[in-house]
């Protein structure tokens, strides 16, 4: 019995620790700090990501439904301090206050009843549980999520602020692109009702949209992120697609109403930046994609670079009762895929970069987004043949080539890399640092600096708790 009960111990996946509540909101000067972080290493990451999984009696069904909390972790002669604290959302304020869940998060709606239904037809109280990403909106710091609700934040205190810009539409993206000579952010937005649209627009800070364009569609596509080119916009509309009517009345939790269509095939939708007008639409075999990598132009060819699934399924699978309760991994495996576009003629030529896989991809963005680019870093997972637990390695590909590096350790399970360049003039795409959270077999988790460019640690600084898995940060220097 106890040899059975050491045998359970043993092989308990310690990721799920990655999915269980942080309650402790803290404020450390220093972290304790293994190896050397660069002394040229002086801003600032912010991250973001679900740390609370239930309210009141009521346990959240998926992991892009748990309550956001922010961490920050700043940089500056070696050492590394670090703070968390909950996003005061009006979700999260309700939650805390009533002990129950009182808005439609992605699969968790309140428990309503047939009257209460019929009176937010069309008016759903969406959450601003913003707990997917974070961006600088001109003076502002603010916190996204997929509706139309970003939330600002300060970033030295980590203290709420309330709701900042508006999207013009219900299903927002948390991953706008930055126009660096605009000084903009540019998103996209769908538009639900009798005429649903996909709206494109900029803003330049809480009060300043313009809108770019709007595109009618019947049945909007379930997507996360968007290209950007130094000419175009790009919306890729996956067969993952919902009847609005259904949204409105099926009293169903908002990504239950999506169903997976792959007769329709993958729509790549080109705009034009300067006017706003649809330069073509272009069809793809059906596949579905949270994350975008980077797109750009290169001769008469659009280059478009996506971690891409077979299917949707890969959203079934981050279900909670679901991720808790496997061994190892189940959820499918995102792989980088180039789709190149013929802007002239309109064909499509689809191909798999590498064998590795990818996922939370992050580039050399500031200066290699929307052109040639080399490098991506992601996470990524052995496939459920290979025995291979959660995101459980940091790669990094060469997309010249495919070739493929990555970073392991036994027992751990690091998170988005975020890519910070060295300062140094001329450097290498890949000169600079990755920053990732790990969580590892203590049940806490720690700040990893690797090399870009060798992917060999440089130091760790480690917190004194577990950090649930979180989507997605920054890095502000
Ligand atoms: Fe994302």
């Amino acid at each position: 019995m106890a040899a059975d009960m050491t045998a359970e111990t043993v092989s308990r996946p310690t990721f799920r620790k990655g999915f269980e509540t942080l309650e402790a909101e803290v404020s450390l000067d220093a972290l304790p700090v293994e190896g050397m972080i660069p002394e040229w290493l002086t801003g600032t990451l912010l991250r973001n990501g679900p740390a609370k999984f239930e309210v009141g009696e009521r346990r959240l069904e998926h992991w892009f439904d748990g309550l956001a909390m922010l961490h920050k972790f700043s940089f500056g002669g070696g050492t590394v301090s670090y703070a968390n604290r909950f996003l005061r959302s009006r979700a999260f304020e309700a939650a805390e206050r009533r002990g129950a869940i009182s808005y439609s998060e992605f699969a968790t709606d309140p428990c309503r009843s047939i009257f209460r239904r019929a009176a937010t037809l069309f008016r759903p109280k969406l959450t601003d549980n913003c707990n997917v990403n974070l961006t600088r909106l001109g003076d502002e710091y603010v916190a996204m999520t997929e509706t139309p609700m970003p939330v600002a934040f300060d970033p030295e205190t980590l203290e709420t602020l309330g709701v900042s810009f508006r999207p013009p539409g219900m299903h927002a993206t948390a991953h706008p692109h930055h126009d660096p000579e605009r000084n903009e952010l540019i998103a996209y937005v769908t538009h639900f009702g009798p005429r649903s649209e996909y709206r494109l627009f900029a803003q330049s800070d809480r009060s300043r949209q313009r809108r770019i364009a709007s595109r009618r569609v019947a049945e909007p596509s379930y997507m996360h992120s968007f290209a950007l080119t130094e000419r175009f916009i790009v919306l890729v509309a996956f067969p993952l697609v919902v009847n609005p009517l259904e949204l409105a009345l099926s009293g169903k939790p908002f990504i239950a109403n999506y169903r997976w269509k792959p007769e329709r095939g993958t729509g790549v939708l080109v705009f034009d930046r300067a006017d706003g007008s649809l330069r073509g639409v272009h069809e793809a075999e059906p596949c579905f994609s949270f994350h975008h990598v980077n797109a750009f132009e290169r001769g008469g060819e659009l280059v478009l670079d996506m971690a891409a699934y077979e299917d949707a399924t890969v959203i079934d699978s981050l279900y909670l009762d679901q991720v808790r309760s496997t061994r190892g991994a189940t959820a499918p495996t995102a792989r980088l895929w180039r789709y190149r576009i013929d802007l002239e003629r309109g064909g499509v030529d689809e191909e798999a970069l590498s064998e590795a896989p990818l996922e939370l991809p992050r580039i050399d963005y500031r200066e290699r987004n929307g052109r040639p680019y080399r490098y991506v870093y992601g996470t990524g997972a052995a496939s459920v043949e290979e025995g291979g637990e959660f995101l459980d390695r940091l790669v990094k590909i060469d997309v010249t080539t495919g070739a493929a590096a990555e970073w392991r350790e036994a027992g751990s399970f690091p998170g988005e890399p975020v890519f910070v360049p060295s300062p140094r003039p001329d450097r290498a795409e890949d000169e600079g640092v990755l920053l990732s959270v790990v969580l590892d077999a203590r049940d806490t988790s720690y700040l990893l600096v690797l090399d870009a460019g060798s992917l060999e640690e440089l130091g760790r600084a480690r917190v004194p708790h577990h950090i649930p898995f979180g989507f997605h940060g920054q890095y502000f220097s």
